[in-house]
């Protein structure tokens, strides 16, 4: 341990209240993975400065002491936790008023440490921070995964102040960034047309990415986002990227903030919006985690990098083969009795579908569900469409081979039903103001912030798994914001908690549900793309990733949510057309393929197919089960994108092994005599690969059966005949 600082680390452990930050002695923390590095430098007084984030730098050393030039009255150098107060301008990651009123913060170092978890490739650094006046703590808690090239960060504040002090900001992580330019790509959408991508060159200033409506997150906004250095354009195999992912379901904050030194100042975490929050006396608080990742082969290598983490750390189930289904939804909506199901369940049997999920409706008796305008929250079975239960119709699925999931939307309720009559005080409102209500005009969000709503909420799922072990899947739902926040369960002076712990309370939900049925599959579902990101991912299986399912719709939204996002999470269903959201009428097979490169499900009444389309489905699910584990576990490259000019677009999935891959590839605008070349990245060189067409019995490849090297995919590719709007074509590549 430095010796200056002992005194100070002992006054810490003491419990005694210890102000002021010692001298400190210069030296480097470089935060490795097999590929990247972040590097901070401790200054003599004690600044923990932020010097590098990207590729790996094995010799560090030499950073200690650099010198920025910079003069003094223009703020501080680039800290690794930007703070209010003192000399610094930026907007900062950690904002607090003292118990005293004091509005400064100052962190100094205190000591760090780092070490290797039980699993091999992961090192945690923790760095101890410390206020140079005050008895305020901050920890920044570094993990690296070293194989996935994965850096996540949080931040513990804790309060040793005699009294409670108010945090305003306590953003996850702030990283300062230094190159020549910075390209922003990000999410943005509206329902059903989530998770389209926009690229925007930084300027000099401030621009921020943020969501304020607490449920339901992600539709208009995502909290993950790119940053390509030193180019004015998106690649997908060239050049340095850093992306990062926010694992938080509540408001979150992206703030990217160019400075007067040309540095890039990325600010993540909880929406400080309204947020202040109180911690007492011996409290503190953790912010969630911020999830970073450096790639030198352009965006393609990040998404991969993020896409192995997923798998191997931030998804519930990242290795569980995922089976195929068929959903009620959009083939019965509310209209169902026993006999609509079971007839639903012999047809999804004969087209070699695995499961079948019951969704929306099959709830409510005093106010049963037979539209969205009541019964959210009565959970028991509807005795009028089903009065042979849940359980007659899971164990017709188990009878005929499948499993059996169900939907539900527990953190809702409807002003029309028996929870909302016995708990009003369980909604979020605020008393005297208008209630606005959500879907069907009466859908109203529970406080989950609220421990006795936390309770009844883990007993909607406990209930349900108790009465019906044979549940093989959940499809979690939630379907509206939330707004005129008011918690009746909240301090009239800690309101501003709400958001911040109803966040928190879904959580300790999911980890009793977790800790009680880990086997089970869950989908987070949220109205379709409406909350997909890495904190639901920990405890949830997968993301229903649009309410819209028409297929060319479903080209930018998979692309789009493909970037940070595995397809092993990405829920892709195959449904009627024309569609019924867009009117956009696509062939059947155009439909699969595109569903294929998800997880697969079919969502439409399987009794108004015709003979042949039941036949072209049984074939293109048969072949989906051949290579769904290379889509579900291999690395992505995209080859092009939907936003392409030339109207050809596809993805190719390389198993780990690279012994087998599969290719997808799309004709999204007519092509009069161009043939469309796809380029397959990822392949083996050396290795020789036959190739086969799949999901047709007319081939579009001149050469289906043949055998090409790896060197000639990749350099010349393939160039199936994709001449017609829609036109597809899927490819099994095996090495021979
Ligand atoms: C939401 C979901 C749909 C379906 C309906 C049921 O819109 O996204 O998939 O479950 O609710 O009401």
């Amino acid at each position: 341990m430095n010796k200056t600082l002992k005194p100070l680390f002992a006054c810490l452990f003491s419990g005694l209240i210890c102000t002021g930050a010692a001298a400190a002695e210069p030296q480097v923390i470089n935060i490795k993975t097999d590929g990247s590095s972040m590097v901070m430098s401790v200054t003599s007084d004690g600044e923990v400065l932020f010097h590098h984030f990207g590729g790996r730098i094995d010799d560090a050393a030499p950073v200690t002491g650099i010198k920025s030039y910079r003069r003094t009255d223009h703020g501080t150098d680039n800290l690794a936790y930007s703070t209010m107060g003192g000399r610094n301008f930026r907007e900062p990651a950690l904002r607090v008023t003292h118990a005293d009123g004091d509005m400064n913060t100052e962190l100094r170092y205190v000591s760090h440490t780092t070490r290797t978890l039980a699993d091999t490739n992961v090192t945690r650094t923790v760095i101890k921070l410390t206020d140079t006046n005050q008895a305020l703590d901050v920890e920044l808690v570094y993990t690296a995964y070293a194989e996935e090239n994965v850096i996540t960060t949080h931040a513990v504040i804790r309060n040793r102040e005699k009294g409670s002090i108010v945090l305003h900001s306590f953003y996850s992580s702030s990283l300062p960034v230094k190159a020549r330019s910075y390209l922003l790509t990000h999410l943005y959408g509206a329902w059903a047309r989530e998770s389209q991508v926009d690229h925007t060159l930084l300027t000099h200033g401030s621009k921020s990415i943020e969501s304020r409506k607490q449920v339901r997150t992600t539709h208009t906004e995502n909290p993950a986002f790119m940053i390509t250095l030193d180019s004015e354009s998106f690649d997908e195999n060239y050049g340095e990227v850093i992306a990062g992912a926010l694992a938080w379901s509540g408001n979150f904050r992206l703030n990217f903030e160019v400075d007067e030194f040309n540095v890039l100042n990325i600010l993540a975490g909880a929406n400080p919006y309204a947020s202040d929050y109180t911690l007492g006396e011996g409290e503190s608080f953790t912010t969630p985690e911020m999830i970073y990742t450096y790639s030198s082969e352009g965006a393609g290598g990040a998404s991969r990098n993020l896409h192995d983490w997923a798998r191997n750390y931030g998804v519930w189930h990242g290795h569980v083969p995922t089976p195929t289904l068929l959903n009620s939804w959009e083939g019965a909506a509310f209209s169902f009795d026993a006999k609509t199901l079971t007839d639903m369940i012999d047809d999804a049997a004969a087209m070699g579908l695995e499961m079948f999920v019951l969704d929306d409706g099959w709830f409510g008796n005093k106010y049963p569900r037979n539209n969205d305008k009541a019964g959210l929250g009565d959970w028991e079975v509807n005795r009028e469409k089903l009065p042979e239960g849940i359980d007659h119709i899971a164990s017709y699925a188990h009878d005929k081979g499948l499993k059996f999931g169900i939907w539900i939307e527990p953190e809702m309720t409807n002003s029309k039903s028996e929870l909302f009559e016995k708990h009003p005080e369980w909604v979020i409102q605020q008393p005297h103001r208008e209630m606005h209500k959500g879907r069907g005009g009466t859908q109203l969000v529970l406080d989950l912030s609220n421990p006795e709503v936390q309770e009844f909420v883990f007993g909607v799922v406990d209930k349900l798994m108790t009465a019906h072990p044979e549940i093989a899947y959940i499809k979690w739902d939630a379907n509206r914001c939330a707004n005129s926040i008011g918690s009746a369960f909240q301090r009239p002076d800690e309101q501003s908690h709400f958001w911040i712990e109803y966040t928190q309370g879904l959580y300790k939900v999911m980890e009793r549900i977790r800790a009680k049925y880990p086997d089970v599959l869950i989908q987070s579902c949220a109205s379709g793309g409406g909350r997909v990101e890495y904190g639901a991912l920990r405890y949830f299986d997968e993301v229903w990733t649009s309410d819209n399912t028409e297929a060319l719709s479903r080209t930018r939204i998979q692309y789009g949510t493909s970037l940070f996002f595995p397809a092993l999470v990405m829920g892709s269903h195959v449904s009627v057309t024309p569609n019924l959201q867009t009117g956009n009428s696509t062939p059947l097979k155009f439909r699969f393929d595109i569903a294929c490169a998800g997880r697969l499900g079919m969502e439409l009444q399987p009794k108004h197919m015709t003979e042949e389309e039941r036949a072209e489905a049984r074939r293109a699910i048969a072949d989906y089960k051949e290579y769904r584990d290379i889509v579900m576990q291999g690395d992505l490259y995209r080859i092009g994108s939907p936003y392409d000019e030339n109207g050809c677009y596809g993805l190719a999935y390389v198993s780990k092994d690279k012994r087998r891959a599969v290719v997808f590839t799309y004709c999204l605008l007519y092509q009069s005599r161009t043939v469309p070349q796809f380029r397959i990245r990822g392949l083996d060189p050396d290795t020789r690969y036959t190739v086969r067409e799949m999901n047709t019995e007319e081939p579009r490849f001149w050469f289906d059966g043949g055998t090409f090297s790896g060197e000639l995919l990749s350099r010349m590719g393939l160039n199936p005949k994709l001449s017609r709007i829609y036109d597809s074509a899927v490819f099994l590549l095996e090495a021979r």
